[in-house]
């Protein structure tokens, strides 16, 4: 018995990552809730596996580092979202940004929303289909790196925002619901210059049990 906790033990202690004062790292990886090759074709494995394993890594390790003997080292992500502003905005703004949208995709996605979210977005854009085409028109039309969101405000009224590089609806008292990553690093590797194409195939993984919840 000791034996097996031991073992548990050194688990989770070599898991365990570090900041640069030797603590334990205080924001970690979220992680995925499929294997990385799970999405392909929509998204490759290599690109996943970058994307979540290199970029959004060295976002965590960076915010790790930068918030150490600031006024942000004990906040909530969201918070530190809201606040700062400089590296701490842009680290923490891509944290936030990237767990929810690696947390939004499932290999049995697709489809549709359902219940009050599908009501909601019908009556502010009369059909689902007319929502899709203005939202990936809003990511086409994102000049460089950044997100496009479906968020809402405090009564439920649903909005596509854009928003330039670690951009969040939060910074405008918005709750983010849907967020595709259109930053060249999300699709380059398989679709190269083609972001319209990429946008149009991300439905066929957007997980709408889980993006339901947020709304
Ligand atoms: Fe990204």
């Amino acid at each position: 018995m000791l034996t097996i906790l031991l073992s548990i033990l050194l688990l989770i202690t070599n898991h365990q990552e570090f900041n640069k004062k030797g603590d334990i790292m205080k924001f970690e990886l979220v992680k995925l809730p499929y294997e990385t090759s799970a999405l392909a074709p929509v998204i490759s494995k290599q690109t996943i596996e970058l994307h979540h394993g290199k970029h959004l890594q060295t976002y965590v390790n960076n915010l790790n580092n930068l918030i150490i003997g600031t006024k942000f080292e004990n906040e909530d992500l969201e918070t530190i979202v809201k606040k700062s502003d400089g590296g701490i905005f842009n680290n923490s703004g891509q944290v936030l940004n990237h767990n929810l949208y690696f947390t939004q995709f499932s290999p049995k996605g697709g489809g549709k929303p359902s219940g009050k979210l599908a009501d909601a977005i019908d009556a502010t854009w009369g059909s689902f289909e007319n929502f899709q085409k203005e939202f990936e028109a809003a990511g086409v039309g994102l000049f460089g790196s950044g997100w496009v969101w479906l968020a809402k405000d405090k009564d439920g009224k649903l909005s596509i925002t854009k928003e330039q590089n670690a951009g969040n609806p939060v910074t405008k008292d918005l709750t983010p619901i849907l967020g595709f990553d259109v930053w060249e690093h999300s699709y380059y590797l398989d679709y190269q210059n083609r972001r319209a194409d990429h946008l149009k195939e991300l439905w066929k993984i957007v997980d709408w049990k889980a993006v339901d919840k947020r709304y």
